[in-house]
């Protein structure tokens, strides 16, 4: 008998509708179109307006598009994880709200916040519920509505960020397809670099918090982008090697979406030429938790049974790390 992996059996993604241009956000802080180009490579980010709504309502659009393409009753599902930084309130977790939302009553599940490496961590911890048979059907949900901590006065973060969601469903494979390989890193010492300073046990809200605005991004770019080209590339390449993958058998990375210039970093490294690198970053910025399941999404009708895929991300705290997955159907036959 093979061993168990866990392989993705279907993906969905969801956007807002709104979309901020760069040609908007010029008028909002001292930027340029081609300043965002040249730096980060975004043209648009999409924002989910609207009082009283939060990353929930962005996922739930997710997984209830995931349980309708395959089938899949909400009382069949066993598990969901949702990769967050944004939560819907500090408590109860997110996961529990989606999963009231889309009619899920049989599973347990939880938050797992990874800065942009939630989605990838959830991947992980989720296929090990799977590999070892307690689980059969677990929902991975990538969500986060930045727009909810970016300081749209603050020209050095507020071109980056925007909302999205992607959702996969998990399910065991005894054929050698799905998870086979993960590289997961910590280094907190990181966290300088990239956090939000109140809102936590630390600094709770308080009108100076609030005058202070230290419940907003607070992001050092340089060091957070030297320590993303290195770390990020150094375990897709460790990956690649330890898995006798080449840039000829693999088939595409699927790389975090925080910065052009990081992903084209990393794409090098590998030898990858450019077209098997999926980038959609121009459309939605960094979406942090949900940027690896919008690719996917993305490019689910590309995909074929068998393809061997590097998924690769950076983050706060800082957090990184790879994943090997060999994509378990073709993409094309999904309706
Ligand atoms: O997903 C989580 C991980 N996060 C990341 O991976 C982000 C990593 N970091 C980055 O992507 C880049 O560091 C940024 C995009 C955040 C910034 O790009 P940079 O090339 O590192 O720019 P910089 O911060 O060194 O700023 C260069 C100049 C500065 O002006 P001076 O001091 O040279 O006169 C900034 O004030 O660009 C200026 N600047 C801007 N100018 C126009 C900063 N933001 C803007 C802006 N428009 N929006």
């Amino acid at each position: 008998m093979g061993k168990i992996t866990a392989a993705i059996t279907g993906i969905a993604g969801y956007a807002p509708d709104y979309i901020l241009t760069n040609e908007e956000l010029s008028k909002m802080v001292d930027t340029t179109d081609e300043w965002i180009m040249t730096r980060i490579g975004i043209k648009e980010r999409r924002i989910l307006k609207g009082e009283g709504k939060g990353t929930s309502d962005i996922a739930t659009q997710a997984v209830l598009e995931l349980l309708r393409k395959t089938k899949t009753h909400p009382d069949e599902i066993d598990m969901l994880i949702c990769g967050i930084v944004t939560p819907d309130m500090q408590f109860p977790a997110t996961a529990n709200i989606i999963s009231d939302k889309v009619g899920i009553k049989n599973a347990f599940g939880y938050d797992l916040n990874a800065g942009c490496s939630s989605f990838i961590y959830a991947l992980v911890t989720a296929s090990k519920f799977i590999e070892s048979g307690t689980h059969k059907k677990v929902i991975v949900v990538g969500a986060d509505k930045m727009s909810s901590i970016t300081d749209y006065t603050d020209r050095a973060t507020c071109p980056i960020f925007g909302d999205g969601a992607g959702a996969v469903l998990l399910e065991p494979c005894k054929d050698g397809f799905g998870v086979i390989d993960s590289l997961m890193k910590v280094d907190g010492s990181g966290r300088k670099y990239l956090h939000q300073v109140a809102g936590g046990s630390m600094y709770p809200a308080s009108i100076e918090t609030v005058n202070k605005r230290q419940h907003y991004i607070y992001q050092e770019g340089q060091p957070v982008f030297k320590a993303a080209v290195s770390n990020m590339a150094d375990t897709a390449v460790e990956m690649m090697n330890r898995n006798n993958l080449t840039p000829e058998n693999l088939a595409w990375l699927v790389p975090h979406q925080a910065n052009m210039r990081i992903i084209e970093a990393t794409g090098n490294r590998m030898g990858l030429s450019k077209d098997k690198v999926m980038i959609n970053i121009q459309k939605y910025g960094n979406t942090t938790s949900a940027t690896i399941p919008l690719c996917l999404w993305e490019w689910e009708s590309q995909l074929r049974k068998g393809d061997n895929l590097i998924l690769a991300t950076f983050g706060a705290g800082f957090t990184w790390g790879a994943v090997y997955l060999k994509w378990a159907y073709d993409g094309d036959k999904v309706k």
